[in-house]
């Protein structure tokens, strides 16, 4: 990746984590310099594999910033034409969500308005698209469905709150500004991990996995790999057509069927026993990212490449 004779450098937030990781190991193979951020590069535990990543030691950067770190953020930016916003808390355990989600994402557009960077992608969710209890039940939520804030704050579910608000405060700054800003909007990802610490959502499979027998809901999720969630990403990142936000989902699935799939195809481990009656069905679609040249791979592959690598990590057997 030239930029007049030289080698474009591009940003990523939160660098160390689950996605961010293969945003990084795809940036760095296509020749990109990276300047990543973490909260503390001298933690091996979690960013360790970073610097392990083929061309790092030549084109990988880290520095140190948090979310509410402006003056870090900006030292982070300067230099770079691009930023790929990934960091933000992911509940796995109660943490604080709205700060660094809403004020973590105003200081990092910020600072690439001070560094006069001209093309940001924020890495948001469908949990800033799906909770709207006032969408048809027959039509498949695409872009222009919103999560409704306000439904959200009265089930207390923060982080559907945290995702909604810091994906309309990071669009309005395409809007007010001369920051050209693209968001993508993954359901749960799943596949292999880079890092060694263990991330919210590859718990979703592995749940499923050393089950005790429970009755789980049956209900429908939007699923996507974590390595074309890294190509959405830097496709909205190069694509100058790009614009506004693009939901970025591989298959909808059932519990129940996607149980019955992971017990085919590796039956050797305990799984729920029943199922609660199945509730409304949920539908995305992708097709606005697809045109703009996205495609995904078959869901058995994430499915075996996800349980080779918690097999390998040894998270079967604690
Ligand atoms: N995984 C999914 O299923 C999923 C689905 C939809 C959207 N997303 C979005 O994808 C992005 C990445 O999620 P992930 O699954 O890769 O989760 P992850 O592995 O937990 O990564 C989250 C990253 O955010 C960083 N972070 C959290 N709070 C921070 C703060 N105050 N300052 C600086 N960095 C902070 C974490 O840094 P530390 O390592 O220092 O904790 C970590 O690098 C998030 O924006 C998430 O909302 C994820």
């Amino acid at each position: 990746m030239e930029e007049s004779g030289e080698k474009q450098r591009v940003c990523v937030t939160g660098a160390g984590g689950y996605v961010a990781s293969w945003v990084v190991k795809l940036l760095l193979s296509k020749g990109y310099m990276v300047h990543g951020t973490v909260r503390d590069p001298s933690d091996e535990t979690k960013n360790g594999h970073l610097k392990k990543l083929e061309n790092a030691v030549e084109n990988l950067q880290l520095f140190k910033a948090d979310l509410l770190d402006y003056e870090g953020l900006c030292a982070a930016v300067a230099g770079c034409t691009g930023l790929l916003h990934v960091a933000s808390p992911v509940p796995y355990q109660r943490v604080e969500l709205l700060e660094p989600a809403v004020t973590g994402t105003k200081n990092v557009l910020n600072a690439c308005l001070k560094a006069k960077i001209k093309k940001v992608v924020v890495v948001s969710s469908v949990a800033a698209v799906y909770m709207n209890p006032n969408w048809p039940t027959d039509r498949a939520m695409d872009e222009s469905c919103w999560t409704d804030i306000e439904y959200c704050k009265g089930i207390e579910n923060w982080y559907c709150v945290s995702k909604t608000m810091a994906e309309a405060e990071a669009l309005g700054y395409t809007k007010r500004s001369e920051l050209n800003v693209v968001t993508v909007c993954p359901p749960i990802i799943i596949g292999p991990m880079l890092q060694s610490t263990l991330n919210a959502s590859s718990l979703f499979l592995l749940n499923y996995m050393k089950d005790k027998g429970n009755t789980v809901e049956d209900i429908d999720y939007g699923i996507v790999d974590v390595r074309d969630t890294a190509e959405a990403i830097l496709l909205a990142y190069e694509n100058p057509e790009a614009e506004g936000r693009y939901i970025c989902s591989s298959y909808m699935v059932r519990t129940r069927d996607l149980v019955e799939k992971l017990k085919r195809m590796f039956p050797n481990y305990n799984y729920p026993q029943s199922f609660t009656e199945a509730k409304d069905n949920l539908k995305l679609t992708s097709e606005k990212l697809q045109k703009l040249g996205w495609n995904y791979r078959p869901l058995e592959e994430t499915i075996v490449d996800a349980v080779t690598n918690y097999e390998e990590s040894g998270l079967f057997s604690h």
